[in-house]
């Protein structure tokens, strides 16, 4: 279709190694919309006569609805040749080849890209979404049940089930509002911007832009053609949220294990082993953190790609589409799958609470008791909570209240302490992994009043940053409602109107 200078036809080895049709299939529709609202908007700028038009625009809906199952079998380049020549066979070189009038591939293929992207992002909001809302409602029913914080992998602190699981959620809507913040980046249109360097023909681009739903235009036709930093930040947002979902399901593969058993997979989300009859394992948590990896490499792939490439469309671009579609494919999946882990995964409550009362996780909040109430500077209290730590573990014991009187009385004369007995004895009682989470008075704490306010204050966050995904998606739809409309409108008439003639 293309070759007007090279002769003869592309050797079939090579144009199938050039070919991008196998991953064109996702952007089909968007390329054969945005060939309408072009055509709309040649003939109204007076380059297209209303029959011409109609003819343009009868083949493409056929085109829609008959050429996919066909084109992979074609001998084209890829989705804008295919659906060219088809348009072309139907209604003849004279109209037909008037499609590409003021337009190039270069703008074509980052117009679809954008459609898709900007689809692709929503979709992906409104997974995060239900992630974050089956997050929130396990919450809710953990505020009480008390575990351990881990830092370096040995025991930290005590808090609660619900406040590990809320600090996902804040990643998680950090995760929306990046991909909110992309989607006013994406969604400008580049059509109009020809192959690098603009047109002779005085088109209208924000008629396009506005046709198929795109907020701005991208306006320099260099930029609008060859850039694909948006490409990258999808696909680095794609891979944030990739390492997030990874880094849980490392969390929950590890206290699935009978050394933790603090969860258990639902039957229906474990696999198990074709030789251990006993086995029960997390493979779909396993499977999500590898595949993170893939994400982050399609994210190297991309920048790798634009790395060397000089301004202006190169082919090597089109590799990115592959990048994109099976990133969103597999983000997407990966936000149900785990959606799924959590929903359905059994909490031992009395398990986690048993490992954090037999734990010295409380020794930071005894050492803070004994400041605050006046007996000693931080640093010191922070000395001998650390020797009663020490001294316990070499009697054997798993708890500071594990001592006894004359243990510590023996450790005060030894060090030169001078702390009332019963003082020192009353705030360990306190600081029981029972009742020590109540003690926290800071701001984002896990204490009852703290995971209330986080919950509910979440609750709000998701209804709004829901509703911005449903007006952006209704944008969107009402955009190619209008466009379908406004197509049906002239192929059900058949009034034609002269060109202008062209410039
Ligand atoms: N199939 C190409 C892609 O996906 C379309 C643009 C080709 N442009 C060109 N000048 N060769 O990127």
């Amino acid at each position: 279709m293309y070759r007007s200078r090279p002769e003869g036809s592309i050797d079939r080895e090579i144009l199938n190694y050039v070919s991008s049709l196998e991953d064109d299939f996702v952007i089909f529709f968007y390329d054969i919309i945005g060939s309408e609202a072009h055509m709309i908007m040649l003939h109204e700028m007076g380059y297209l006569s209303r029959r011409e038009l109609i003819e343009l625009l009868q083949a493409l809906e056929e085109a829609k609805l008959h050429l996919k199952p066909i084109m992979k079998k074609s001998e084209h380049e890829d989705v804008h040749e295919a659906i060219e020549s088809f348009v072309v066979e139907k209604i003849g070189i004279g109209k037909g080849g008037m499609l590409q009038t003021a337009r190039s591939r270069n703008d074509q293929v980052m117009a679809d890209l954008k459609m898709k992207v900007r689809d692709d992002i929503n979709e992906v909001s409104l997974l995060l979404g239900d992630l974050v809302e089956s997050l929130l409602k396990r919450a809710d029913s953990n505020k009480e049940t008390v575990m351990l914080f881990y830092t370096h992998l040995q025991h930290a602190q005590i808090g609660t089930f619900s406040h590990y699981l809320l600090s996902y959620t804040e990643s998680l809507f950090r995760d929306m509002e990046r991909l909110k913040e992309l989607y006013a980046r994406i969604n400008q249109s580049p059509l109009g911007s020809l192959a690098i360097g603009g047109s002779t023909f005085p088109i209208d681009r924000n008629r396009t832009a506005s046709l198929l739903g795109f907020d701005q235009l991208s306006v320099n036709s260099i930029d609008a053609t060859s850039s694909r930093d948006v490409i990258m930040e999808y696909l680095s947002c794609l891979s944030i949220i990739m390492i997030t979902l990874s880094r849980i399901s490392e969390d929950l593969i590890l206290w699935a294990t009978d050394e933790f058993k603090y969860i258990e997979l639902a039957d229906s989300a474990s696999s198990t082993s074709s030789a251990m009859p006993q086995k029960k394992n997390p493979d779909p948590l396993e499977i999500l953190r590898s595949k993170s990896a893939r994400i982050v490499g399609n994210l190297t792939a991309s920048l790798t790609i634009l790395k060397g490439l000089p301004s202006g469309y190169s082919r090597d671009l089109q590799e990115l589409k592959s990048l994109v579609f099976s990133s969103t494919a597999t983000t997407a999946s990966s936000l149900s799958m785990l959606r799924l882990v959590i929903e359905t995964s059994i909490v031992h409550k009395t398990r986690m609470l048993e490992i954090a009362k037999n734990s010295f996780a409380n020794a930071i909040d005894v050492a803070e008791l004994l400041t605050s109430k006046g007996y000693l500077d931080f640093r010191s209290a922070h000395k001998l909570v650390g020797s009663l730590v020490k001294l316990a573990i070499s009697k054997g014991k798993r708890t500071l209240g594990d001592l006894s009187g004359r243990e510590i009385e023996q450790l005060f004369q030894a060090s030169g302490y001078q702390i009332p007995l019963e003082a020192l004895k009353e705030i360990i009682v306190a600081c029981g992994a029972e009742n020590v989470v109540t003690l926290r008075k800071s701001k984002g704490s896990p204490n009852h009043s703290e995971q209330v306010d986080m919950i509910l204050h979440n609750k709000m966050r998701l209804t709004k940053i829901r509703d911005e995904t449903a007006d952006r998606k209704k944008a969107i739809d009402k955009a190619y409602d209008d466009l379908s409309r406004i197509v049906r409108s002239y192929i059900l008439t058949s009034e034609s109107r002269q060109p202008k003639g062209h410039p």
